[in-house]
């Protein structure tokens, strides 16, 4: 058994900026996957969007984070994060975090960060670092990371499941004293024990046939959570990016929303921008009705894709402001500053997620939550653009505080060795990715941008049949990455349908053509699951 003060289950921003804080204070293990690098925020483009200038105001950007929210942010939650964003970023500057500037110098001698703009956003607000926001956000806290204390890291490290005490036959609360942990090297299983357990593993792109998110993101944080006995709530509201990259051989590149934010225009394959006909903020309008809108002249016209039109801006900024977005198109055959650029949508960021309160704490003592895997009231029915790496930011750093503040200890309790019983070596490899495929289509074609009764209901009846036959699967056969992966999978792919089903109204990201308008009777009301007692449509944690 490997002991704790922290564990953190994650190496996106909200992982390593949790560890950083937390470092001083006590010896913390962090959990990743793969290399420590591979997270969805090394691929994050457009940027982190703050409060930074004179010319913004924190009310605007709380009001276009409601907006974007279709009725469903927690209004105390949205503003305390736009508030403290500013210093969170700030922070990240004083790691080495370097961001785009302006070319022109002030009349005093200074040079702004350049701001992008995304859709829904009222102002240029977005900071970035060119178009690889993401990857300048881990060089900057993967060095700090080096320079810490007391932080040990477990590369290529799967978390299986969470150590709860309910579980483990102990009476009180229900309490997580750590994880079993997967070396997917040695294919052994390890128990790691610590009083706090943070959870940040990112997102659930994976359960949609397409992403625009790396294989990571198979939701694991989540399903690990809610067999724990954690609510989960909001899982209806995946929000799908209106473009990424249309080519057969493109694995879920992104055509970043900052593109329309300089003028790129979407268009159908006969050239005509349509996106004013459908919002007064045409290309730049809030990501779910512009993924809609899409999705919609796609069957109309019964093309796979649309286009994106940036070549009436000149090649030379094009080439300065979008070089990874630029070089990757070329690699594709794709010349940007001359061509438009063939995009549909695909499944990209999971609003809701662990229930938490905004210091990351879930209804498990000792288990916290953050970053994409937390569902903190931010975001509501949609996400505002770029405000997903400042929530990482801000719930990891109140976390720490939180955590600091009132240290826990988890007393006597004894915690067992991973059992395999008597598993044996995985026979049937093609078991496993037969129902990788099944599962990640079924999720495409029955809950996509736009659902039916029918088609959630159908989807429902398919992955219970799947999980059954994944569940005898676990239970037979030592575990492998991919069987825990696709075990995830099937769990949260449930989840989003029970979810979606506990919703009969179309807001934000879920849209049912069966119940086509808001409810005004479920504005404020989130959909949570709890393993236990059910289903619940209720506010749970204030
Ligand atoms: P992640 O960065 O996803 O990190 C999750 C970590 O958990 C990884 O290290 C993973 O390996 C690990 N992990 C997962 N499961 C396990 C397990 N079982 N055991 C051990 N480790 C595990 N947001 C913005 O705000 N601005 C943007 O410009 C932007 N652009 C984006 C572009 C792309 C292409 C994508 C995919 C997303 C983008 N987003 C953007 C969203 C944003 O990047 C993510 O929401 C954010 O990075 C999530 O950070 P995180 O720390 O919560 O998780
Ligand atoms: C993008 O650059 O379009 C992604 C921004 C985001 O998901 O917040």
């Amino acid at each position: 058994m490997r002991e704790f003060d922290y564990i953190v289950v994650g190496s996106g921003i909200a992982g390593l900026t949790f560890a950083l804080k937390v470092a001083p204070q006590g010896r913390v293990a962090i959990v990743t996957k793969k290399e420590l690098a591979e997270a969805n925020t090394h691929y994050a483009q457009g940027g982190i969007a703050a409060v930074t200038k004179p010319t913004d105001s924190l009310d605007l950007h709380v009001a276009d984070t409601l907006r974007a929210g279709a009725g469903l942010c927690r209004e105390s939650v949205v503003q305390t994060i736009v508030e403290e964003g500013p210093a969170r970023v700030q922070e990240l500057i004083d790691l080495g975090m370097e961001f785009t500037r302006e070319d022109t110098i002030s009349p005093d001698g200074e040079r702004f960060y350049s701001l992008g703009k995304e859709g829904g956003h009222s102002k240029r607000r977005v900071l970035h670092a060119k178009d690889a926001t993401g990857r300048e956000v881990m060089r900057a806290l993967l060095a700090a990371i080096e320079r810490a204390p007391n932080i040990s890291v477990f590369e290529d490290h799967m978390a299986i499941d969470l150590i709860a005490t309910g579980k483990l036959g102990h009476e009180g609360d229900n309490r997580c004293v750590g994880a079993f942990v997967l070396n997917r090297a040695s294919g052994e299983v390890h128990t790691f024990a610590a009083p706090v357990t943070v959870l940040a593993t990112g997102g659930c792109g994976k359960v949609y046939l397409y992403t625009t998110n790396p294989d990571i993101a198979t939701g694991d944080g989540i399903a690990m959570a809610y067999r724990a006995g954690a609510a989960v709530a909001n899982m209806e509201f995946v929000q799908f990016h209106p473009t990424c990259l249309y080519h057969q051989k493109a694995k879920s590149f992104l055509v970043s929303e900052a593109l329309r934010g300089e003028g790129a225009v979407l268009r159908d394959l006969d050239g005509r921008s349509f996106m004013e006909d459908a919002h007064p903020l045409a290309s730049l309008a809030p990501r779910d009705i512009v993924a809609r809108t899409i999705d919609s002249v796609m069957k109309r016209s019964g093309a796979d894709h649309v286009m994106l039109d940036i070549t009436h801006k000149p090649a030379p900024f094009i080439i300065d402001r979008f070089p990874n977005i630029y070089s990757t198109c070329r690699e594709f055959g794709v010349d940007i500053t001359k061509e438009p650029i063939p995009v549909v949508p695909a499944a990209h960021y999971q609003c809701g997620g662990v229930l938490v309160d905004l210091d990351g704490r879930t209804e498990l003592s000792g288990l916290f939550a953050v970053g994409e895997v937390a569902s903190t009231g931010l975001h509501g029915a949609n996400r505002l653009a770029s405000n997903s790496l400042l929530e990482g930011l801000v719930c990891a750093h109140r976390a720490a505080q939180s955590v600091i503040r009132t240290k826990t200890e988890f007393g006597d309790i004894t915690i067992p060795a991973w059992q395999s019983g008597d598993a044996t070596d995985p026979d049937e490899l093609v078991v496993v990715s037969h129902n990788w495929d099944e599962i990640r289509r079924c999720m495409w074609d029955y809950v996509g941008i736009v659902r039916t009764q029918k088609r959630l209901l159908r989807a429902r009846k398919r992955i219970e049949n799947l999980r059954e036959e994944i569940r005898q699967y676990y239970w037979d056969f030592k575990v492998t990455a991919d069987l825990l992966e696709l075990r995830n999978i099937a769990l949260v792919a449930e989840l989003i349908i029970n979810c979606a089903l506990k919703r009969p109204e179309s807001r934000g990201l879920h849209y049912n053509l069966d119940c086509p308008s808001l409810d005004g009777t479920l504005a404020q009301c989130d959909t949570v699951l709890r393993r236990e007692s059910g289903n619940k449509a209720a506010r749970s944690i204030k």
